[in-house]
């Protein structure tokens, strides 16, 4: 249960001070009465605002199809476009406010999860999950075939850090040196780029193709689209 006033603030429909307005013009109901109090304590999966129930009243928990071009910052910077432009608007005004989990390069496409649950973001990002992320390259130089070994043995270490990539599983095309997948079991930054580079094959496209038990292939979603996900998806998963 919550108050009135907080919950029109807390999924985004306007301030705490802007629901006694609401409140006043009868925008909310309870089993059908206008609840006029801001004090009035409401269980937000039976109110109706403006005529429509609570969207995602348990919180969010999404899959979005990143599209090139896009970057994964709450503002825009030089003017590029960011996710939360292809997200309802809303998300952004709920306290907490959506947020990715974890960060795709601006050139990079594919698979992101979001969120507004913190614990869940925290749980789905924490080192110690080592949730699997499979990332389609291609690259603008052959990948040496000693790569899928090095990267494999957990002993490359990028320039400017300090301890080894986990193990990664390389799965180079059979037919084309340049295309393949790479398997992570971390998130460092521009990760898959830095591997590639380290061994001399430059990525000129990147897609995340995999988080967990999810394909981007089976969600069917177009560059921008998005759909809500069952968070039990990643029960337990590593
Ligand atoms: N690795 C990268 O290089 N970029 C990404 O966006 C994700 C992983």
């Amino acid at each position: 249960m919550l108050r009135a006033d907080a919950l029109l603030s807390r999924f985004g429909y306007c301030s705490r001070r802007e629901a006694a307005a609401w409140l006043r013009a009868g925008r909310v109901l309870l089993d059908q009465s206008p609840v006029t109090s801001p004090s009035a304590k409401v269980d937000p999966a039976r109110v109706l605002v403006d005529g429509q129930p609570v969207p995602f009243v348990h919180g969010i928990f999404a899959a979005l199809h990143k599209p090139l071009g896009y970057t994964c910052s709450h503002t825009s910077e030089n003017g590029s476009p960011t996710i939360y432009e292809l997200l309802p608007a809303q998300w952004e005004s709920r306290t907490p406010a959506v947020q990715s989990i974890g960060r795709l390069d601006k050139e990079t496409s594919g698979l992101l999860l979001l969120s507004d649950d913190g614990a869940l973001v925290h749980a789905l990002t924490s080192p110690k999950r080592h949730i699997e992320k499979v990332y389609e390259y291609r690259t603008a130089s052959p990948v040496p075939s000693e790569a899928a070994a090095l990267f494999a043995a957990g002993s490359l270490t990028l320039n400017g850090e300090k301890s080894p990539c986990l193990p990664a599983t390389l799965e180079p095309d059979a037919s084309d040196p340049c295309h393949g997948l790479l398997r992570l079991h971390e998130g460092r930054y521009h990760q898959v780029r830095r591997m590639l580079a380290a061994v001399g094959a430059p990525v000129v496209e990147l897609t995340r193709v995999a988080i967990g038990p999810l394909q981007l292939a089976s969600l069917s979603l177009k560059p921008g689209e998005w759909i809500p996900i069952n968070p039990q998806r990643f029960t337990d998963v590593s």
